[in-house]
């Protein structure tokens, strides 16, 4: 918690509607201020209800006259999650240049852009870059190539941010599949049936987040990576 002489530090959450994103929203927010960020102000409604005193962060990452609009006004940030991301799986046979730029597009050049954009503001801090990737990030399925390319370009941007920005400290976390409306999504796709007990709870991935950016500041903690214990698959 912080005390009454330190000022409190500020976390922007991207995709913090829902899914991981609230969940670390609502495990930052007792040290915290946030900002809250989701493609619209009514998807944010519901998590700015609930954690009320934050700031909601409207913006289509993928705009980028409208993204560099809302970053402006951002003057010394601590903590950036880059939790937002898509998932639209399949074989490259069946791939499409538009499903290519779209993951692409959303799930490595907007944290690209975001990231340079809040560069000022991370470094004012002494900040602290956290990346959510996945376990797609560190190795392939077949029907996984196009997520798992956009991943391990995310996992290759934050090692090269790591050693261009040593002042700031970069932590890539790779959670197995979690309880969220992406993994309903995936597994409806699979035709599976959905038992939530295969998966983590978004709130240890959160729990996780805490913990990296709790580290003592001897330490750079580089590389997290999270597998399910299947607790209950009734
Ligand atoms: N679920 C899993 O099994 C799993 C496992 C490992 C890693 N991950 C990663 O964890 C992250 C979060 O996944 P999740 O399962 O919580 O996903 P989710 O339930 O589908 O939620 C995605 C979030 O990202 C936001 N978002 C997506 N594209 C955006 C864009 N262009 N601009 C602004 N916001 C955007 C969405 O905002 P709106 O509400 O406005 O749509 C939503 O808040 C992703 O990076 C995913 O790859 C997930």
């Amino acid at each position: 918690m912080p005390d009454a002489e330190t000022p409190t530090p500020t976390a922007l959450i991207t995709g913090a509607s829902r899914g991981l994103g609230a969940a670390i929203a609502r495990e930052l927010a007792p040290t915290h201020h946030l900002l809250l960020g989701a493609r619209t102000a009514e998807a944010l409604s519901g998590i700015a209800a609930e954690l009320p005193g934050n700031t909601p962060w409207p913006v289509q990452l993928t705009d980028y006259e409208a993204l560099a609009r809302a970053c402006a006004p951002i003057e010394r940030l601590d903590v950036l999650v880059h939790n937002a991301g898509v998932a639209d799986l399949g074989t490259i046979a069946e791939s499409s240049v538009q499903q290519w730029r779209n993951t692409l597009e959303a799930n490595i050049i907007a944290v690209s852009e975001l990231t340079r954009l809040l560069l000022p503001a991370l470094r004012a801090a002494g900040g602290h870059v956290v990346l959510i990737n996945s376990g797609a990030g560190l190795r392939v399925n077949p029907g996984w190539g196009v997520y798992a390319a956009s991943k391990f370009a995310l996992r290759a941007f934050g090692d090269a941010l790591r050693l261009e920005e040593p002042e700031l400290r970069v932590t890539s976390i790779h959670p197995g599949r979690t309880d969220t409306d992406m993994q309903r999504d995936i597994v409806a796709g699979e035709g599976r049936e959905y038992r939530p007990g295969e998966f983590l709870t978004a709130s240890t991935v959160a729990r996780t987040v805490r913990t990296a950016i709790e580290t003592p500041r001897d330490a750079h903690p580089t590389e997290i990576v999270l597998r399910p214990i299947a607790r209950d698959t009734e």
